[in-house]
């Protein structure tokens, strides 16, 4: 099975992506974590995409298309997988139509798009109060699920962070883009593929069963 997991900022893409992976054997893309390590290893992408980042604008077509070119060529040949899972991708029309191509290409197709629908203010007070792992990925709320020891991530120790996209002028930006250049997106999917709308505002346990619901 093959899944793209759509929703805004700060909707649970993450938090249900390390779920959804492991319920169905997927391999789970997420092109900002790519990004993100990018940055983080201070390659030449990573100085290129770093400040537009920082800012909550999209990085170009071309390096989100080519990146997703090189993780599925890297994990094609994972025989533990039953599918692949797209997480933050496409974000444009132009990566949606660039999507379609390539797996035009390879024969194959996505299966269902989840939309996980959460509120403006919903999205703006989780990401004041998130705090991720950039070790291990891990993602806490400081609301709903805190980790055991201020800072420090439960599951490899790693020092958590408050990402510097989740700065409040900065978050208003990402919505304001969502809106404008990502939602648009599923006028263009309508039709083509199957959209399972679910209610994103549910605890973290319901938002699993619904998914897990539409996709069985
Ligand atoms: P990206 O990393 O993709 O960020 P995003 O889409 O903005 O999503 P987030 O990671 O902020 O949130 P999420 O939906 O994963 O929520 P989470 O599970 O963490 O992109 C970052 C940047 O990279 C972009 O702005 C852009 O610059 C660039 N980029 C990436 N992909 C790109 C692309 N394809 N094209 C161009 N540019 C690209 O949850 C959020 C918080 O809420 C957490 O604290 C969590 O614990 C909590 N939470 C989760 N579920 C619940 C719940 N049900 N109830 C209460 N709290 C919850």
């Amino acid at each position: 099975m093959n899944i793209v997991l759509f929703g805004p900022p700060g909707s649970g893409k993450g938090t249900q992506a390390a779920r959804l992976k492991e319920r169905f054997s997927l391999r789970h893309v997420s092109t900002g974590d790519l990004l993100r390590e990018a940055v983080a290893a201070q390659s030449d992408l990573g100085r290129k995409v770093e400040g537009i980042m920082a800012s909550g604008e999209l990085v170009s077509d071309d390096i989100v298309l080519e990146l997703i070119k090189e993780a599925a060529e890297a994990t094609k040949n994972d025989a533990a997988s039953e599918g692949w899972m797209l997480d933050g991708f496409p974000r444009t029309i132009a990566q949606a139509e660039g999507l379609t191509a390539l797996l035009d290409a390879e024969g194959d197709k996505i299966d269902a798009v989840v939309v996980l629908e959460v509120d403006r203010d919903a999205v703006i007070e989780r990401l004041s109060a998130r705090r991720s792992c950039p070790e291990c990925k891990a993602v806490y709320s400081l609301l709903v699920s805190p980790p055991a020891t201020e800072g420090v991530c439960d599951k490899c120790r790693g020092t958590l962070v408050h990402r510097e996209d989740d700065r409040p002028e900065t978050i208003a930006n990402r919505l304001d883009v969502y809106e404008r250049q990502t939602h648009p997106i599923l006028e263009h999917l309508e039709g083509r593929v199957a959209i399972h709308r679910i209610d994103g505002t549910a605890p973290v346990d319901e938002v699993s069963r619904a998914i897990e619901a539409a996709l069985t």
